[in-house]
């Protein structure tokens, strides 16, 4: 069956089987040292302020990873990675411990998942790692051993044309994509392109059929000679010209770093057959399943923001008609408290996203430092955009948060109401402190100005009491925008 994951990767492959996908394609952050933010737009042409960071690719080398990269070494011992391998990466990750921190977190976070994956292959099986030349050599060294220096198939170029600010050295224009095979039986489908002008493609070899077609003979050793039309085309090479999504491409979707699905369909078409299982873990606005779904292809995606699940759902799944339970599972989006329970303990910043939009808010941009608001409702009222902050909590709550509240209320201007979200039952002190604020009236009907909502009120339909709310919607084309 194909799902579609909410969570981190790491922690769903760890639940997947060894063995049980035929190709992984990922696309992770390329350690580009910058956010990917989503901008919103709304219905009614007036600007909505917030932004919403799609993914984060800084790196910081906290005790977590630290103490990570002293353990990668015993890691690879468990999984059987070879003795030469495990020193390497020791004295690397030392060196680096030294020398470039931010780069030593982004190669733990990518080894342990990249071991992962190796497991998860099968033994047929190809891996299609996509990144740039920020760290492409640091990850082939990585996939050497994992993989075997032995295993790479093919360092694939994407070439693609865009305009780049004008500096003192040559544009950059390419991609880099390594294709591992976990063994030597792998699967593999030769894939032709048309000749390019000048190519020098007629030669003396070729000639004319019964029917007038250009065909010459084609000798393998221990195979019968068989014909080569030129109509075929030639073998692909390992420089791939495709363009790139930019604000015109049809199949945009507005979500930064979105990838074209020929590149896509190229990887699947080249190393699976129909019914194999591609598996992205990093999937981002969901290219890779919708090339998967094109070609008959079983698919699994995983993605740590929940706004990428949600496009995924509204894009791809609805396009192709897909019904959950049917067609397809999706799993890791909390359906019950003590689901969401859980994902506040695994990332509280998730958790934010996840309950703000589930309640039609918008998210603010993280580590924005503007005390404590988490998130927006918009509403028109007055002739003008009015809001409503919003607030979470997903650990302990107490009256002074309400009070925190009353304090933004009073600051902010063009800010009528409050809302605040949490996983634990307000006290009755902090009702009083809500019900102290008092009401935004608005054409005669009187609105609370700050509101408390549990996720247990969410989960059972309750929701924000404000004047008409805006919703945001996607524009196609110009800046990244999101639906919700
Ligand atoms: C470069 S984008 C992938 C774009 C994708 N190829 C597409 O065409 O839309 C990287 C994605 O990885 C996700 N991501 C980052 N860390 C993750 C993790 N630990 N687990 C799952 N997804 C993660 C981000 O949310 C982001 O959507």
């Amino acid at each position: 069956m194909n799902k579609l994951f909410y969570g981190d990767n790491l922690t769903i492959m760890k639940k997947m089987s060894s063995e049980s996908v035929d190709l992984i394609y990922l696309d992770p952050p390329f350690n580009s040292n910058r956010s990917y933010n989503l901008l919103y737009k709304n219905t009614t042409g007036l600007p909505i302020p917030e932004q919403i960071e799609a993914f984060c690719d800084t790196w910081e080398l906290d005790f977590e990873k630290s103490e990570l990269a002293s353990d990668i070494p015993r890691i690879m011992q468990e999984y059987g990675i070879n003795a030469d391998t495990v020193h390497f990466w020791h004295y690397m990750a030392e060196a680096l411990r030294m020398t470039d921190t931010k780069l030593l977190a982004y190669l733990v976070y990518m080894t342990v998942r990249v071991i992962e994956m190796y497991r998860l292959l099968t033994k047929s099986g190809s891996l299609y790692l996509h990144c740039d030349p920020t760290a492409s050599h640091y990850l082939k060294v990585i996939l050497d051993g994992i993989f075997g220096a032995k295993q790479i198939r093919n360092e694939i170029i994407w070439h693609y044309k865009r305009y780049t600010a004008k500096s003192n050295q040559f544009q950059k224009l390419h991609d880099v994509i390594f294709w591992y095979s976990k063994s030597d039986e792998y699967l593999f489908n030769e894939l032709r392109e048309p000749y390019g002008e000048n190519s020098g493609k007629m030669d003396s070899h070729y000639k004319q059929d019964e029917n007038g077609q250009w065909f010459r003979w084609q000798k393998r050793k221990g195979q019968e000679p068989y014909k080569i039309y030129l109509s075929e085309g030639r073998r692909m090479g390992d420089v791939w010209d495709i363009p790139i999504i930019n604000a015109s491409a049809k199949e945009r979707l507005g979500y930064p770093t979105q990838k074209p699905i020929a590149l896509l369909e190229r990887i699947i078409l080249a190393s699976s057959k129909e019914g194999d299982v591609v598996f992205d873990p990093f999937c981002g606005c969901g290219t890779t399943i919708e090339a998967s779904i094109r070609n008959n292809r079983q698919w699994i995606g995983c993605d740590i923001a929940i706004h990428s699940i949600r496009l995924i759902q509204d894009t791809r799944i609805k396009k192709y008609a897909l019904v959950e339970g049917k067609d397809y599972t999706i799993e890791g989006i909390p359906q019950s408290t003590e689901q969401a329970q859980y994902l506040f303990e695994q990332d509280p910043f998730q958790f934010q996203h996840w309950s703000i939009e589930k309640t039609g808010g918008f998210c603010s941009k993280r580590k924005t430092g503007d005390s404590g608001i988490d998130g927006r409702i918009y509403f028109e009222a007055e002739n003008k955009l009015c809001s409503m902050v919003l607030s979470v909590k997903g650990g302990n709550i107490k009256p002074a948060d309400i009070r925190d509240l009353r304090g933004v209320l009073e600051r902010e201007p063009d800010v009528e109401m409050a809302g605040f979200i949490s996983l634990h039952e307000p006290t009755k002190a902090m009702v009083q402190e809500a019900d102290a604020a008092g009401y935004y009236e608005y054409q005669g009907v009187k609105y609370p100005r700050i509101q408390l909502l549990t996720i247990n009120q969410i989960f059972e339909g309750k929701t924000w009491y404000c004047p008409s709310v805006v919703k945001a919607q996607r524009k196609d084309g110009g800046q990244t925008y999101l639906n919700i």
